[in-house]
Parts: structure tokens; sequence; C-alpha cells
């Protein structure tokens, strides 16, 4: 059945509507958020500094309000307005994150913060209280700032520095937390801080982000690893890493746009997931051969991306449960025009691929440029998951969401595009994906990382010029814990 639908995908996707649809009833509802962008009490306690403790205080231009995640939500003191939250709106799971550098204040496992350790304990705790399933990512970008000194994702070493936080993180939760993510997006962690980011503006070539690539998926393998061999037969649980999968489409029908098109999702996508989902894993052949190819053709003696040996693609390979999938908007795929003057940011280019990711005039927008809406994206991106990864691959939304701007409560845009992307989800349960949830981004506004307070993605608008940072719930709050009630559109 699949297969059929996903033909039918690459001519057109269908207009049927699922709006009619019940969801089943094994299909869990949520909602995310991860510690730097809510926990504020940066400095409290015994905590480390993390690599955006460290960016944002000494180069507050990168954030275009020059705000930081000092105090953000301040969730640290309000969590028990956080679980209520959850519980007001119904959710079935919230996924959050756990700040690194809090748990572990030096980065180093040899020693773990009493308080921080407490912090997690009384979120899990509460969560479990009001019947909510904690889903925790164990990495959201936030490094201890001492490894990022020694090179964070580009240090050798950070694969077992990463193993062994996340050992503690499995033998302190890991009897209430049955559903882990390793590391939240490497894409935007590798190749936004080390390549066209913010610290290394117009790099022309890639370095930084191959090495950063490698090793983060070697430190997911071995936390997975850790959590399989020593955690799971006591435990029980599901471990995975999310993803952030900009949906490719090709610009027009051409072989060339497609088979372009087929590279710029290996480039983006397959980089972090081929060496862990596919059968044969390591790197997909296109990026491997086109990374060579430039590499030599810029003179260097040895490709810029680095090899696997044989021992890594086998520690890395099926180091899965499900596919935490984070989705938000999708581009179109062409070759760059005659001096065009392509520009190297984050979803805009594709590295050492000759290739372009343009908007379609289309799309309409919520608030900023980056993320236009093409609801069918994440079907289609999810019929593509499931016929590169196999067609009974388990699927969890754990990130999609709309950015408005200004305080808006009656948001009705967020509506539309949580109606229009859930519909989609049902029509992809219907091609016969085996999607099993939807998390929400974000249970309430939160720092927006470079675009800080202005972008709001919240169910909840948080007012953060209050000192007790007000959470009020939107219109779109109501919609969705309706929705969830119902469980149908
Ligand atoms: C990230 C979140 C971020 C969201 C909206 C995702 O890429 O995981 O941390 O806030 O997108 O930009």
């Amino acid at each position: 059945m699949l297969w059929v639908a996903a033909l039918f995908l690459w001519a057109s996707v269908s207009h049927s509507s699922g709006s009619d649809l019940q969801f089943p009833e094994w299909f869990k509802f949520g909602a995310a958020s991860a510690a730097f962008q809510v926990e504020g009490a940066w400095n409290v306690s015994d905590k480390g500094e993390s690599k955006w403790d460290r960016l944002t205080h000494r180069y507050p231009e990168i954030i275009s309000d020059r705000s930081n995640g000092d105090v953000a939500c301040n969730s640290y003191y309000l969590w028990e307005r956080d679980i209520e939250m959850a519980a007001e709106l119904g959710l079935q799971f919230y996924r959050f994150s756990i700040s690194w550098p809090r748990l572990l204040p030096t980065g180093f496992a040899n020693n773990v913060s009493e308080d921080g350790k407490n912090y997690y304990n009384n979120l899990i705790d509460g969560l479990l209280e009001k019947g909510i399933e904690p889903v925790v990512t164990i990495y959201h970008w936030d490094m201890p700032q001492m490894f990022q000194d020694l090179g964070g994702w580009a240090n050798p070493k950070i694969s077992d520095w990463f193993a062994e936080y996340a050992r503690i993180v499995f033998s302190l939760y890991g009897d209430r937390v049955k559903n882990w993510i390793t590391i939240n997006e490497p894409l935007v962690d590798c190749d936004w801080y080390y390549g066209w980011g913010i610290l290394a503006p117009k790099r022309e070539y890639f370095l930084g982000p191959y090495i950063c690539n490698k090793n983060l998926l070697l430190a997911h393998a071995k936390a997975y690893h850790v959590y399989d061999q020593e955690f799971r037969c006591k435990y029980n649980g599901k471990i995975s890493i999310a993803n952030h999968l900009l949906w490719m489409k090709p610009y027009s029908n051409s072989t060339e746009d497609l088979e372009l098109t087929e590279a710029a999702r290996e480039f983006l996508t397959g980089r972090y997931t081929h060496a862990i989902f596919s059968k044969e894993g390591g790197w997909p052949t296109v990026v491997e051969e086109t990374v060579a190819k430039v590499s030599k053709e810029q003179g260097y003696e040895e490709s810029r991306l680095p090899a696997f040996t044989q021992e890594e693609i086998e520690l890395i390979r099926g180091t899965y449960d499900y596919f935490a999938l984070n989705h938000y908007t999708s581009r179109l795929v062409r070759k760059p025009r005659a001096s065009e003057d392509v520009v190297r940011s984050l979803f805009t280019y594709v590295g050492d691929l000759d290739a372009v990711l343009e908007m379609d005039p289309d799309w309409p927008f919520g608030y900023g440029p980056m993320m236009p809406i093409y609801p069918q994206g994440i079907r289609e991106q999810m019929l593509w998951i499931a016929e590169q990864y196999g067609e009974d691959i388990e699927i969890l939304i754990t990130e999609n969401g709309y950015s408005s701007g200004g305080s808006l409560i009656d948001d009705d845009g967020r509506i539309s595009y949580v109606k229009d992307h859930l519909e989609q989800v049902l029509l992809t349960i219907q091609d016969g994906v085996n999607v099993t949830g939807y998390a929400y981004w974000t249970l309430m506004d939160n720092f927006e990382w470079t675009d800080g307070y202005q972008s709001k993605f919240g169910l909840y608008e948080v007012d953060f010029s209050s000192p007790n940072r007000t959470r009020t719930p939107r219109k779109s709050a109501n919609y969705y814990a309706e929705l969830i009630k119902k469980r149908s559109l």
C-alpha cells in the first residue's frame, strides 16, 4: 500500500481531506521545549556555562534583540506551572531537554550537581503524577563551554564524554523515562555553528561541519549502546536521535532537477540519518563522492569528509528504535544560475553540492523569512523516510510549529498551521506509514536562538517583562486541547 502511495506522491500529492478522520487510539499528542530556551537560571547553584551562555553574553549582536537565556521563561523556578499547562492541554507527552552543564557542571561525569539532579527529578515526577509521559532529549545544543573551548563536537574525545554523560542521565532517570532522544538536530548544531552560521559566517568550504557530523553520529551511537547494553533490559525504553528534515522538492520535473533534489536530500538529511537508519550504513554515496571530487579540485590531499572505518560503520548502523522527525518547512532545489550570488546560510545552500534552495513564492509565511508554509511537505517527507529506511519504520514527530511575532492571543495562523499539518499526518497514516505521535513546538514562547524573544512559537504567550513570566493560553492552546480531547481535527 505504501509504495502505491509513494508513487502517487511523486506525481502530485493527493488533495483528499483527512479532516473527517479520527486519530488512531495509539497516536499520542505532545508538546516540546528545550532547556536553554526555557529554564533561565543560567548561573544558579553550581551550574556550568554552556556555549549559548557564552555566545549570547560575548556576542549580543548576533541575537536580533540582543537578548539571552539568563532568565528565559524561568522554568527552573516555574516548572510546576509548566506541568500545569501541559495538563491543561491534555498532553500525553511532554518533550524537554536536560542541560548538560546544569547536570554535570564541568561537563564530565565525575561531578553530578545535586540541584541539577533534583530539578529534573521534580519535573519528571510532576509530569508522571499528571499522567504525562516525559520524552527526554539528552542534548539540545547547550554544549558545556569547557568542551566547546576544546572544539566541542570537533574534538575526537567528545563522543566518549557524551556517552558518559548519557550514562549518568539513564542511571538517574531511566526508571521513569521510557523515551529518549540523544541529540537534537545535528544539522543545525553542526552546519550552522561550525559552517555558515553565527561563528563563521560565509565560510567558503565545509570542514568543521563534516568533522562535527561524524563525531556527533559516533556520540549518538555510543550513547545508544550504553542504553542498549546497560539499561534496556531493566527499563525497556526507546531511544533515537531527532533530526531536522527540511523537505526538498525539485524546482522542475527535469531529470537534472530530480537528481539534484535527491542528492540535496542526502546532503542535508542523509548526512545525519543514512549512517543510522539505512541498511548499509556509512555516508550516502553521493555525499562521499561529491565531497571527494570537490576536495580534490580544491587541492586537498584527502576528502574534507572524514571517512568511517568499518568498525565505526557497524557501531552507528541500526542505533535507533524509531525515527524522531522535526519538520517545519520546505524548499525547492535547483542549480545556481550563471553568476548567481548564492547566500551561504542554513537552508539556502547545500555546501559542496552545486545546488540552491529556494522558496516557492506561493507558500505563505508566519513570522520571519525562514519558514514558508507547505503542509503537504510533512507527508511527502514521511513517505520519503519510509521509502528510504523501511516501510514499517516508526516515526514520531518530535517538533512541528508556527511562529508569530508580537503579542497575539487570537493566533488563527497557528491554528491553521497545526490543523493543516495534522491533516497531512492523518493522510500519511492512511498511506500506511507508522506515524505514532506529534509534538507541537512549543509549549510556550521562549528564547528562539538568534531571533531572541521576537519569534514566538508558543501555544502559551509568555510576558517576558513580568517578573513571574506570566503564561497566557492563546486561542491555539484551546484549539489543541480540544483536538486532543476529541482526537480528531
Ligand atoms: C529547534 C528548536 C527551535 C525551533 C524553531 C528547531 O529547529 O529544535 O530549538 O526553537 O526549531 O526554530
